[in-house]
């Protein structure tokens, strides 16, 4: 007999798409596998971008939304040893997340501190991950670094300005387009901050720190963002690429600053890893962060909260740009 649950479904996927909550077999956990009961999960960029059908989740994953999730173990796979039924996890998914229940590879899974609630748990995962990982595993954040946070009220935003201030001693650039974001990236850490809709921040930057002051930059607009970030890098600066909201293409662009400052320039996804390597990031993550995350230093900034049945709402909070730090559903 097949279980089923109730789980979010796009209709229309496209322009157009809607969202009802329709019934799904309930997922069943293979060996390395916990079923977790779903009691909170939260909204990503991404997400707006699966249901217009551009971007398809990795193969062999749920079409399913929802990239992160807080919960309760449910069952067990038979090569489980470190998880029992009843245990409060949270963690990261290729998907499924909207729903009732979910499936999580048991190394995937994190324990929840004790000062946190489901609603915070599940804000954490998707973008402190990929703020991690573009710091930490690939900018090579270090001791002494300037390092520039664009959307810096967005959720991978709020996360990278903490995780900058709480694991090195550097100094914090910040940009975004609204007054209360600016107010959170400074309560978060961030030194200098800028408004991308009145200010240059390049020529801020400048009049500030100097030429060539910038170590690292985390970079989710491209095209508008190119030539000021080329001109604030330091030598063997490096950015990390993670969106283009801005657009991705660049007319007449030289090579030249990129050999003569010897740049770094990268791109990163996080979904399209391998388990592995997201089991990697996850474990060193947390080897870094745990003792943070339960003295409260580091935190989720939590935008809102939205019963599961208003998730076409809280997108719409996400899509206008209204939301400063994570949105969270509950209540499935
Ligand atoms: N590659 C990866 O591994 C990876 C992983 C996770 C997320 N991401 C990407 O990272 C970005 C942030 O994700 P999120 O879920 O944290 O987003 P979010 O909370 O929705 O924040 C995005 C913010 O970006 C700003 N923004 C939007 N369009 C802009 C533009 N044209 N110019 C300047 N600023 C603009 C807006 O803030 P203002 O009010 O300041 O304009 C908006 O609130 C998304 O693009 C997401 O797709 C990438």
């Amino acid at each position: 007999m097949v279980l089923n649950m109730k789980a979010i479904q796009v209709q229309n996927k496209g322009k157009e798409s809607s969202l009802t909550i329709g019934e799904v077999p309930l997922p069943s956990p293979n060996e390395d596998e916990i079923r977790v009961k779903t009691k909170a999960a939260a909204i990503n960029r991404a997400d707006l971008d699966q249901r217009k059908g551009h971007y398809p989740p990795p193969e062999g994953a749920t079409e399913i939304l929802g990239l992160e999730m807080a919960g309760v173990v449910e069952e067990c796979g038979s090569n489980v040893d470190q998880w029992q039924v009843g245990d409060r996890v949270f963690g990261l998914l290729p998907g499924g997340g909207y729903a009732e229940y979910c499936a999580i590879h048991k190394d995937m899974a994190l324990p929840m501190p004790e000062a946190m609630d489901f609603t915070e748990a599940t804000a954490v995962p998707e973008t402190f991950l990929t703020a991690f990982q573009s710091l930490v595993w690939l900018g090579t954040l270090r001791e002494g670094d300037t390092v520039l946070i664009h959307a810096a009220g967005s959720g991978v935003g709020t996360s990278a300005i903490q995780l900058a201030r709480k694991l090195f001693d550097t100094q914090i650039i910040a940009t975004a387009g609204k007054q209360h974001k600016l107010d959170t990236a400074e309560n978060l850490g961030a030194t200098f901050t800028y408004n991308y809709k009145e200010q240059n921040y390049a020529e801020e930057i400048i009049h500030n720190l100097g030429e060539d002051s910038v170590d690292l930059i985390i970079d989710f607009i491209g095209k508008p963002y190119w030539y000021k970030n080329i001109e604030v890098l330091a030598m063997d600066g490096r950015v990390v690429y993670l969106s283009f909201l801005g657009g991705h293409k660049i007319k007449n662009m030289s090579l030249a600053p990129i050999l003569s400052k010897r740049l770094k320039i990268m791109g990163s996804t996080l979904r399209s890893r391998s388990r592995d390597y997201k089991i990697g990031l996850t474990a060193d993550f947390w080897k870094r962060t745990q003792s943070l995350f339960e003295e409260q230093k580091l935190y989720p900034v939590i935008d809102s909260t939205f019963r599961w049945t208003e998730t076409e709402q809280a997108h719409r909070r996400m899509q206008q740009n209204k939301n400063t730090g994570k949105i969270v559903l509950t209540g499935m």
